[in-house]
């Protein structure tokens, strides 16, 4: 009995602890530091990994891969992801092709294969593109994948998962300031500022309230990605941009890039379709680029970069200090277009070879010979070699370090190669390669010289080639 009413009384006790200090919360989720305010150590220790990768898989994906690039049999030029405002597809009909977008073929862990056999350390996927439409579940909008399409599964929280199996990082796309099905998100002013269907009319801070700041609150808590890629910066004003980018706080260690708007800089420099002629200075940068010309799906863009082009891309981009983001755009059934899945597993196979030329070197301190491209490493020098030399002999001027020695990164053996340098120019080393390159991309001689390579910028000239 006695004990019975000790109980009780602890009971009660703990009853009124609760009722007057509260019930204890369920932990916080840790909340990241704000990039804006993080030390360069905090920030380097933030984007190590990124920089280490350089190498990532850009997927367009959605109900643009329906029309495919072809509206009422017409073949509609420009981007396939642009099809709704290219072809002034009215809301309600474009709506209709998310009723024929069912990817039973879709099989999110041979596309993380993929990227990994390709080489690359991340994937970055459009969550959300300028179409609206939402590839995750989100309980905001009846005009994602689970409402509006006959699949109604979480095709990113599919893929996310896939993608860490494989070891990769995972990245989010989101079209914050583009919206061509919701109220008020067609206002960007790409057509005649304000949409082309009535359905647009609205407030675009109401969009933005309503769909955009909840849906990139859904990915961040939901899927947690490591990357999050905002497109386009249209008409975000500092205040508009705030409360998007006071999300971050949600995911330590997010990356996110430079298109926010607002005055919002992000991570990372994003050039599209193209290669600075030399990297950004102090910040990261990422090229993006299509395989063909075109990111969502068109059924005729047959217009594909060759492997070489590919690789001779990733080298140049490398050696300039920058990460390359390689696009492909899946059908609608769910795969990835044939002709990039053997582009991808060809450069793979040079990356299994090459990697150590790739993976966390930076960029050349010779600029850029007329033969090829550097990257370098601490001690180590990586000659990207395009056009191999007829005469059998690569020349390297403005060393600053010796050459102790040089093989090519393709021989198991790493069998030395003649290297001299002429009395009269020291800083100009010779080297003596085979008639035969390796491989007919791109071919990688490497030279360990002292502690740090040092380099005096001058032109670097190949002997007769
Ligand atoms: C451009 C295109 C957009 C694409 C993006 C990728 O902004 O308009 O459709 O998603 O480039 O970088």
């Amino acid at each position: 009995m006695k004990t019975q009413r000790s109980i009780m009384a602890i009971l009660s006790l703990a009853v009124l602890l609760v009722l007057v200090c509260g019930a204890p919360r369920a932990a916080e989720p840790a909340k990241a530091k704000d990039p804006l305010t993080e030390t360069k150590a905090e920030r380097d220790a933030r984007m190590a990994w990124w920089r280490e990768a350089k190498f990532g898989m850009f997927i367009h994906w959605g109900v643009y891969a329906v029309p495919a690039g072809t509206y009422k049999d017409k073949r509609i030029d420009g981007i396939g992801e642009w099809i709704m405002l290219s072809a002034k597809i009215p809301v309600t009909e474009y709506k209709a092709f998310a009723k024929k977008f069912n990817p039973v073929k879709y099989d999110p862990d041979a596309w993380a294969a993929l990227a990994k056999e390709a080489g690359m350390k991340y994937i970055v996927i459009t969550s959300k593109h300028h179409d609206g439409f939402a590839l995750f579940d989100s309980a905001v909008t009846d005009w994602d994948v689970m409402d509006a399409t006959p699949y109604k599964k979480d095709l990113i929280a599919a893929l996310a998962a896939a993608a860490r199996k494989q070891g990769l990082k995972f990245g989010c796309y989101y079209s914050q300031a583009q919206d061509w099905n919701h109220p008020g998100g067609a206002k960007s002013g790409y057509d005649d500022g304000g949409g082309w269907d009535d359905l647009h009319k609205g407030s675009f801070d109401a969009y933005l309230k309503k769909i955009a700041i909840p849906q990139v609150r859904e990915v961040l808590t939901k899927i947690q990605p490591d990357i999050l890629w905002w497109d386009t910066p249209h008409l975000m004003t500092p205040e508009r941009a705030a409360p998007l980018h006071a999300l971050i706080a949600l995911r330590p260690g997010l990356i996110t890039n430079n298109r926010l708007g607002g005055r919002y800089r992000g991570d990372t420099e994003t050039p599209e379709q193209e290669i600075p002629d030399t990297g950004f200075k102090d910040r990261d940068w990422e090229t993006c680029m299509t395989m063909n010309d075109t990111w969502g799906y068109k059924s005729y863009d047959q217009n594909w970069k060759s492997t070489q082009e590919l690789i001779r891309n990733l080298a140049d981009i490398v050696s300039k200090g920058g990460n390359y983001l390689l696009n492909v755009g899946p059908t609608s059934e769910g795969l990835i277009p044939e002709e990039s899945v053997k582009r991808l597993k060809e450069v793979g196979a040079w990356m299994k070879v090459n990697g150590e030329a790739i993976y966390g070197t930076t960029a050349s301190p010779f600029g850029k010979p007329a033969y090829g491209r550097i990257t370098a490493k601490p001690g180590k020098l990586y000659v990207h070699v395009f056009d191999w030399p007829k005469d059998g002999k690569l020349e390297l001027t403005g060393m600053e370090s010796k050459v102790t020695k040089a093989y090519l990164l393709a021989d198991p053996e790493k069998k030395a190669l003649t290297v001299t340098t002429a009395a009269a120019a020291p800083q100009t080393v010779q080297i003596a390669v085979p008639a035969q390159a390796p491989d007919p991309n791109v071919s990688v001689i490497v030279l360990e010289c002292g502690p740090a390579a040092q380099a005096r910028p001058a032109a670097a000239r190949s002997g007769g080639s």
